[in-house]
């Protein structure tokens, strides 16, 4: 049995997958996911973050942490479950018999011995790469949309939703209240509304401490927004948000490409309508039935960075503190508790 939100575990597991192990721990009854594919799906400081926190980056979820296990022992869980499955760094490739997306690298264990551990050939870009191929080899299949059909069908449209105005209104009250709008204010005393924040990377690090503190706050935010991603929509949109997850090239409507120039300036009010809503008569979910709208807003924060940076630009293997955060309630821009980075030459 498959929960709905696993569809995209890859194959599922059959009884004889099981035959040697010791113990029979497979019963019939299912409360996680299959992991048999998980290997290769996510990167490893998201495993890291959900053994520590399962909720700071899967809302709901009812796993138990595990932050009781030394960082050590997160590491090697975490090489564990990135082995499994065709996609893990101990699948084969058949024509070479070679080692297909790992590595060995020599590392030192904790008696001071070193060991042969396997690692992914190269960081997320390769791995970005290898989808890519995959996503060229299937071309897309033509997709008519009719604006008429949809509204006929659904009740709404792609278009009929765009035009909706004002999206203002959508913006939670515990978010948009004069406390947190003053509290940001204080950082920037142009900001007119928090919605018009810009989240594009400064060529070099401001000097001025307030106006470095500020891009590290807005960095924390999308990060947030960051983890979310990377459990609910990686799989579809890509880890770096390109549309090239390893099941669009499954789909007939391809995910978006986040870094197209259209995106640039979508508003916070576009980007939260649009994951709201969902896209009407493609596989693009209906988040405001999962997520609440905190969740979504720091979602927003995320598009809205990599939309303005074309990629993760500093969040690429940012530190991850910051997960830790309460969700509901707080004020914006919750304070940065990473280091500062160096200023960027
Ligand atoms: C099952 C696959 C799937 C998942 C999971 C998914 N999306 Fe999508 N998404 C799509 C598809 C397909 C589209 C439609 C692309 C289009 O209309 O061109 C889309 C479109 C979008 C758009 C609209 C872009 C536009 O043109 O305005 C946004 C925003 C978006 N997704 C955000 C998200 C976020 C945020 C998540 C995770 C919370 C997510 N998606 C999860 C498949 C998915």
């Amino acid at each position: 049995m498959s929960r709905p939100q696993d569809w995209d575990h890859g194959v599922k597991s059959k009884s004889s997958d099981y035959y040697y192990d010791e113990y029979h721990l497979v019963g019939s009854e299912r409360s996680g996911p299959d992991l048999s594919n998980i290997g290769g799906k996510f990167p490893n400081e998201y495993h890291i973050i959900h053994h520590q926190n399962p909720r700071a980056v899967k809302p709901g979820s009812n796993m138990p942490r595990f932050d009781f296990l030394s960082l050590r022992e997160l590491e090697d869980l975490t090489a564990y479950l990135q082995g499994l499955g065709p996609n893990g760094t101990r699948a084969l490739d058949v024509k070479t018999g070679e080692m297909k997306w790992a590595k060995f690298v020599t590392a030192t264990g904790p008696d001071g011995k070193s060991e042969q551990v396997a690692q992914w050939k190269d960081g997320v870009k390769e791995r970005e790469a290898i989808v890519a191929a995959a996503y060229e080899a299937h071309p897309e299949v033509p997709y008519k949309y009719h604006a008429e059909v949809e509204e006929l069908m659904y009740g709404t449209s792609h278009e009929a939703q765009n035009a909706k105005t004002p999206l203002k209104a959508l913006a939670t009250p515990t978010f948009a209240t004069e406390a947190a709008l003053e509290e940001a204010r204080k950082e920037d005393p142009e900001m007119k509304a928090w919605t018009e924040v810009n989240f594009k990377e400064p060529e070099v690090m401001p000097s001025d401490p307030v106006a470095a503190a500020a891009v590290l706050k807005r960095r924390t935010v999308a990060n947030q927004g960051k983890g979310m991603f990377n459990q609910q929509c990686s799989a579809c949109h890509g880890l770096a948000g390109n549309g090239h997850g390893w099941a669009a090239p499954t789909m007939t409507k391809r995910p978006a490409n986040f870094t197209e120039a259209k995106f640039e300036n979508y508003t916070t009010d576009a980007w939260y309508w649009r994951i709201s809503r969902g896209v009407p008569a493609t596989q693009m979910p209906r988040w405001e039935l999962t997520l609440d709208p905190y969740q979504r807003l720091q979602l927003a924060a995320f598009l809205k960075y990599i939309a303005q940076n074309k990629g993760l630009a500093k969040l690429e293997g940012m530190p991850v503190d910051n997960y830790d955060q309460k969700l509901p309630g707080v004020a914006f821009m919750p304070a940065a508790a990473q280091a500062a980075p160096a200023p960027a030459k």
